[in-house]
């Protein structure tokens, strides 16, 4: 039952324009490795001759949770690539390549972002020039934030916008990719499935990015359009501090509970405002923190008062 079909979870249609064989895929090194699934470089080699760099996505371990996101992932890329001409994603949004549903082998395929992670650039810029902000950064924040416009306009929630879920390409293009969480991953947090593979999962539970969650979210696991908003806030916040781990005090490393950190953003408690960051652009972050969803801005006037912020840039 663990092995539902990519048909069941994909729409049947759909899966037939995505579908390619692992004939045509040439697997490389493994670049990613995630709660639920790794990441392995490959080349895709086209009917038409062509040969394409792609990232190959695959389950970490063959248990529920892992396939569950799997498909939940394939499924939502496909909706998020539903609707354009020629098969193409928002030019923000990871594109999608092709799907391998074999028995053995199931991959998701995806343009390879040849400069890794937003965090990883973050943490490499702090390495090597400390305080200097990094080059593009809020650039890369205003593509975010199309994304997001991008996703309120199919209606689909990200559920997990960080640092870490943000790709960037050879040219510079922010794009957002990881959209295997978000509700029903989290949600199910208390009925993992008892079976002998429990600690395992409890392990991997343990890495749930609370510190990036709306206080919606943490009371009540309601993931809107806003919620995503509050987690682009949070991601301004990294991308001011260069890929700092978010906290509310006490240890960074520490995993509260949702609701003891709930009641700390209920009593006002935010991020505080990073050193080098402006006080035009902490606003913005602050206001991506609003208690109430309704109040925070929506993904377009993220956008453009990030730009405002960014002179000469369009
Ligand atoms: N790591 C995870 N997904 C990736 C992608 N699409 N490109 C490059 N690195 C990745």
């Amino acid at each position: 039952h663990v092995e539902a079909d990519l048909a069941e979870t994909v729409r049947p249609g759909w899966l037939s324009r995505w579908e390619t064989t692992s004939r045509h895929l040439t697997l490389g090194k493994l670049i990613g490795l995630g709660r639920f699934g790794q990441v392995i470089q490959g080349t895709l080699h086209t009917p038409g001759g062509e040969t394409i760099s792609v990232a190959a996505k695959s389950v970490r371990r063959k248990n529920a949770q892992c396939y569950r996101n799997f498909y939940r992932e394939a499924a939502i890329l496909v909706t998020v690539h539903e609707d354009e001409h020629h098969n193409n994603a928002h030019s923000n949004i990871i594109q999608l390549l092709g799907l391998i549903n074999e028995t053995s082998q199931k991959y998701i395929l995806m343009e390879y972002a040849s400069k890794g992670s937003l965090l990883r650039l973050l943490r490499h810029a702090q390495k090597q020039n400390g305080a200097a902000p990094l080059e593009h950064g809020f650039l890369y924040a205003v593509d975010i934030a199309r994304a997001l416009r991008e996703l309120q306009r199919l209606a689909i929630t990200h559920g997990d916008v960080a640092a870490r879920n943000v790709l960037i390409t050879a040219d510079h293009v922010a794009k957002l990719a990881d959209f295997g969480l978000g509700r029903d991953v989290y949600a199910p947090v208390k009925d993992v499935d008892d079976d002998d593979k429990n600690r395992e999962n409890m392990a991997e539970n343990e890495f749930i990015p609370l510190n990036w969650m709306s206080v919606e979210v943490l009371e009540r696991g309601e993931y809107t359009c806003q919620s995503d908003v509050w987690s682009f806030g949070v991601l301004l916040w990294e991308i001011a501090t260069l890929g700092q781990e978010p906290h509310y005090g006490g240890n960074p490393h520490d995993n509260p509970s949702c609701l003891r950190l709930a009641r700390t953003l209920r009593r006002g408690i935010r991020l505080r405002r990073p050193p080098e960051c402006s006080g035009e652009m902490y606003d913005v972050m602050m206001s991506c923190w609003h208690e109430n969803p309704s109040e925070r801005p929506s993904p377009d006037e993220v956008e453009t008062r990030l730009l405002r912020l960014t002179p000469g840039f369009e």
